[in-house]
């Protein structure tokens, strides 16, 4: 059996933070160790919520200055932007004619948006448009271009992995056996990493750590972590602290035993604590910090990054695009 083919893509929708960084980014490094893996940056699918240009160009850069610093292996991955493969859209455009429209009636961020409208008592089409509306079908096309058979995304993207596969077999059904059946692999539950205030750590809720920020930066934003009031004699709940949850990710073994201890013993107040974490993160990312500072300041590097990674996305992307012309116009 040849070797399985493993893709995923990151939505240039904001700088990434902490949790983008330990829930997605890290667990992708990882895999593309020993496995080749298609990764892109989905600009195209960024447009139904970005408008302006500027920012989605400045988030793609951050996201593969952000792979590269921490050492995506470029030989394993081959990284490239969406909207460099034109095959993508017009794939796109065949898989509509084999999409029931109530396939993506059903997918979950469409009718999150039809619920709210409703409970509003507005249209229940207002503000959703047609990329929001397709979606899953773009994101069809960005998995069977490439031939995909494993796609490990989140469990929120587990749905729009499943529609490929069916999209995939309504397809095949009609123009005989063209594309592989995809499957999504729900990456190993990181957990859900807290932000400054406690909640999840979201852009949508303007809680989050940048991965890269400046020391100074880093250091201020840790430091405004919310704790409980407990007095630094008393006994404290390492499970229940943000700093104990980010500090986890970055320490040994041995350095997380002993902070959970000392959070258990009391004697240790949360401004020591902050400290503590803020030192540990920041010697673990200085290095890479420093590549992605060099990385941005000057993105012609980056440029040619994603531009031989188009090359070689391309080269998969014609011969599936091919056989589907052929299949579906002769
Ligand atoms: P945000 O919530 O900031 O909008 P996204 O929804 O764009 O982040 O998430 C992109 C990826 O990062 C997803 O794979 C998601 O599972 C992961 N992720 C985002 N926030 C967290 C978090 N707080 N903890 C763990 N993983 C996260
Ligand atoms: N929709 C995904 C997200 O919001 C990003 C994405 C686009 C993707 N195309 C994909 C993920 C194809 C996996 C495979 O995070």
């Amino acid at each position: 059996m040849s070797e399985q083919i493993v893709l995923t893509g990151i939505k240039p929708t904001g700088t990434p933070h902490m949790g983008n960084y330990i829930g997605a980014l890290h667990p992708l490094i990882e895999m593309a160790k020993t496995r080749k893996t298609f990764v892109f940056i989905a600009d195209l699918h960024a447009l139904n919520i970005i408008h302006d240009p500027n920012q989605i160009r400045q988030h793609t850069y951050e996201i593969a200055a952000i792979l590269l610093a921490l050492g995506l292996n470029l030989e394993n991955a081959t990284l490239f932007r969406q909207s460099d493969i034109v095959q993508v859209s017009q794939l796109s455009t065949m898989l509509m004619n084999v999409t029931p429209k109530g396939l993506m009636n059903r997918a979950h961020s469409y009718k999150a948006a039809v619920e709210k409208n409703m409970a509003s008592g507005a249209d229940v089409d207002a503000g959703v448009n047609m990329g929001l509306y397709t979606y899953p079908i773009l994101m069809a096309a960005d998995i069977l271009l490439y031939n995909t058979d494993v796609v490990p995304v989140g469990a929120d993207q587990k749905q729009h992995v499943e529609f490929a596969r069916d999209i995939a077999g309504y397809f095949n059904h009609t123009y005989g056996e063209i594309f592989k059946l995809p499957e999504p692999v729900i990456s190993a539950d990181a957990g859900i990493i807290p932000g400054l205030d406690g909640r999840k750590m979201s852009k949508s809720y303007d809680n989050i750590i940048p991965l890269f920020a400046p020391e100074s930066e880093l250091k201020k934003k840790i430091m405004r972590i919310i704790t409980d009031s407990k007095l630094p004699d008393e006994p404290k709940n390492p499970d229940e602290s943000t700093i104990f949850q980010l500090y986890r990710q970055f320490a040994n073994a041995d350095e997380i035993a002993d902070m959970r201890a000392r959070f258990e013993r009391g004697g240790m107040g949360y401004g020591d604590a902050k400290r503590i974490l803020f030192e540990k993160i920041n010697s673990v990312l200085s290095a890479p910090r420093a590549e992605y500072e060099r990385l941005m300041s000057n993105t012609s590097e980056l440029d040619n990054v994603l531009a031989s990674g188009a090359a070689r996305a391309r080269a998969v992307a014609e011969k599936t695009y091919e056989r589907v012309h052929r299949a579906m116009l002769g």
